[in-house]
């Protein structure tokens, strides 16, 4: 395994990590997920990525008792949660979402609860909150690292001006800002990660932990025929998802790259994940598993991430037609 340095911070993370949205608890058991957390951690993986409103707290819940369970010292692995969406769906009552004090301690507490551990490693705020003024959010993240529940914050999905604003509020009262961000980013979502951030890293500097790295398994070439059963494509309740991914113009992309990665020898899984970990911007890739087979494939990135040289960087570019232009200057 590789360890990064989350941005500027003296986190080290590895470079394959592993979430549980849509599997824990909708997908996969508690005999299932010990079985992959196992598996990633003994693949050197000490990041494991969960927010309270996957499966709402269930997944928490569910990722709490594998650690329990599996009692490794708390000093080798990082877990996250974040706090935005709230943990009761339809229920969700006024405070018990976005980014106010009330709800980023509530939602801190419960998650501590849920995830049986004393302190998260990693906060964030899942989506920005225009309700809320950016002071009583750093305010607050400031106050939990004071009392030892959390380690370090960071956001998720933010625009670059609303982390930059961020970072202002914490320099006007000598406080920490945000850290680390959590960005969609893979083959098919590049803008964020390959250009509004671009001058974050370079200046108050910026660790990223990106998600859905396979565009939720359209990146593996599965879906180049249609939805196979059981995939999350065709899962109830993700008619949006399906929406978003299943789209000519894009699987068309796909089947021509299923084809080049198959002259590399290697599966357009692995290729994809790996070609995420090539931007050094990347602290870490978040993989999503619902068995064992995927994740010891999608593992192995990190050895075909070697054979990734710029001549077949070049051709994957030619092939997606997705890099973003960058301005001259
Ligand atoms: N901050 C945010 O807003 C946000 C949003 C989304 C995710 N995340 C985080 O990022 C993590 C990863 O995101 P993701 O789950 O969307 O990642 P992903 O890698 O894009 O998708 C993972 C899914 O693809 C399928 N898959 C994975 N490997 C495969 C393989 N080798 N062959 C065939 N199918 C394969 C599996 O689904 P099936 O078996 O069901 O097909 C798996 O659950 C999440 O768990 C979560 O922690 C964060």
């Amino acid at each position: 395994m590789e360890y990064r340095r989350m941005g500027k911070s003296g986190l080290q993370l590895s470079v394959l990590s592993y979430g549980s949205w849509v599997t824990f608890h909708k997908q996969i058991d508690d005999t299932i997920a010990d079985e992959l957390m196992g598996i990633a951690y003994d693949y050197g993986v000490n990041f494991f990525d969960n927010a309270e409103v996957y499966a709402r707290g269930e997944s928490e819940r569910l990722m709490g008792r594998v650690l329990k369970k599996k009692n490794w010292d708390r000093t080798s692995y990082t877990v996250s949660s974040k706090a935005y969406f709230g943990s009761r769906g339809p229920e969700n009552k006024p405070n018990q979402t976005g980014l106010s004090r009330k709800h980023l301690v509530e939602a801190c507490h419960e998650a501590l609860q849920r995830l049986q551990v004393e302190y998260l490693d990693i906060y964030f705020c899942h989506r920005p909150d225009k309700n809320v003024p950016i002071e009583e959010v750093v305010w607050t993240m400031n106050h939990l690292i004071q009392q030892g529940k959390i380690l370090y914050w960071g956001t998720s999905e933010w625009s670059g001006v609303e982390i930059m604003e961020a970072h202002r509020a914490a320099a006007d009262y000598r406080l920490i800002g945000p850290v680390v961000e959590q960005p969609q980013y893979n083959l098919l979502e590049r803008q964020k990660l390959e250009k509004e951030y671009l001058m974050i890293f370079k200046t108050v500097g910026m660790g990223t932990t990106i998600w859905s790295p396979l565009a939720s398994g359209l990146l593996t070439g599965k879906y180049n025929d249609g939805i196979p059963e059981g995939s999350r494509l065709g899962l109830e309740g993700f008619e949006w998802l399906k929406d978003q991914w299943m789209m000519e113009d894009k699987l068309a992309k796909v089947r021509e790259l299923t084809s080049f990665a198959q002259e590399l020898g290697m599966s357009l899984a692995t290729l994809s994940i790996a070609w995420t970990i090539k931007n050094p911007n990347v602290t870490t890739a978040i993989l999503g598993a619902t068995r064992k087979e995927q994740l010891l494939e999608n593992l192995k990135a990190l050895e075909v991430a070697e054979k990734l040289t710029p001549d077949v960087l070049q051709r994957i570019d030619e092939i997606i037609q997705t890099k973003p232009l960058l301005p001259a200057y």
